[in-house]
């Protein structure tokens, strides 16, 4: 059975996919007309989050063309909005690469949002990629526990941003990849299956724990994998962002048009 509850002031549709009687979807889904309309919902949820909290909040970016152009979004349109450094940067993957590198998701963040904010660079908190990426892993990992509060034994984040691949990988979880989705660590050590590059990454445990997740994706190009994962299809099974289910946190889905024309009803 499924279920969708029209939450009309905003928009946002909330579903649940039971079987027998366990719920085992469950998510908010808000669908824009382009990038600009996400760009500036995610930008006005974000500053209300660090509104609403004396506290740091702790945000893991992620990698990809849709992040770049909300990152230049929030610059154009929130760059004097949102108290900037009440927020920890963090990734929730990187490729091993130097800082420098085009490929490096830092230099992605760092140029098209960090150099532009005012954010003090002690926020700022980068995954090493030019590291031996094993040892990184494990250094990453105890930077973010020791920074971010703990509940279920792992760190919280506040919300991590997420996007798929057309493979379903999210973060640098690839589905050849699935055990980190399992794995007691905080961070691993991912392979790219096409390229073989190593990346780095935060696994599904310390994903799964986090307050707020919030997958955001464009594009007609994801529209076949979009619609698999947001109606569990049997082929969902082998993507790794199907098994993205907060433990007790909020999971929404960002889509334009184009990612959501092949959902039903749409
Ligand atoms: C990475 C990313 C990755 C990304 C997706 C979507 O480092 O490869 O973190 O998981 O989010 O590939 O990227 P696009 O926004 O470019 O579609």
């Amino acid at each position: 059975m499924i279920l969708l509850k029209v939450m009309e002031d905003i928009g946002i549709i909330r579903v649940k996919i039971w079987q027998m009687t366990e719920c085992i979807v469950n998510y908010d889904l808000k669908i824009f007309d382009d990038l600009d309309e996400l760009s500036e919902f995610f930008s006005t949820e974000l500053k209300k989050q660090v509104d609403s909290t004396d506290n740091k909040i702790n945000l893991a970016l992620s990698g990809g063309n849709t992040p770049k152009y909300i990152f230049k979004f929030l610059v154009e349109h929130f760059a004097k909005k949102i108290s900037w450094d009440k927020i920890n940067f963090f990734w929730g993957d990187e490729r091993c690469v130097p800082p420098t590198d085009d490929d490096s998701n830092y230099k992605m963040a760092y140029e098209n949002l960090l150099s532009k904010i005012s954010v003090p660079g002690k926020n700022i908190f980068r995954i090493k990629g030019e590291e031996v990426p094993e040892g990184e892993a494990k250094r990453y990992s105890e930077v973010i526990n020791k920074t971010l509060p703990q509940q279920n034994h792992l760190p919280v984040f506040d919300l991590i941003m997420l996007g798929i691949g057309e493979d379903g990988h999210t973060a640098s979880i690839f589905p050849d990849q699935l055990h980190l989705l399992y794995e007691s660590k905080i961070c691993s050590v991912a392979v790219h299956p096409a390229t073989t590059q190593k990346r780095i990454t935060l696994t599904g445990k310390v994903i799964n724990n986090a307050r707020n997740i919030v997958f955001i994706v464009t594009g007609k190009n994801k529209s076949k994998i979009v619609d698999s994962i947001l109606t569990y299809n049997i082929e969902s099974k082998n993507y790794p962002a199907t098994y993205i289910k907060p433990v007790a946190g909020n999971l929404i889905w960002l889509l334009d048009k184009e990612a959501s024309s092949l959902l039903k009803g749409n």
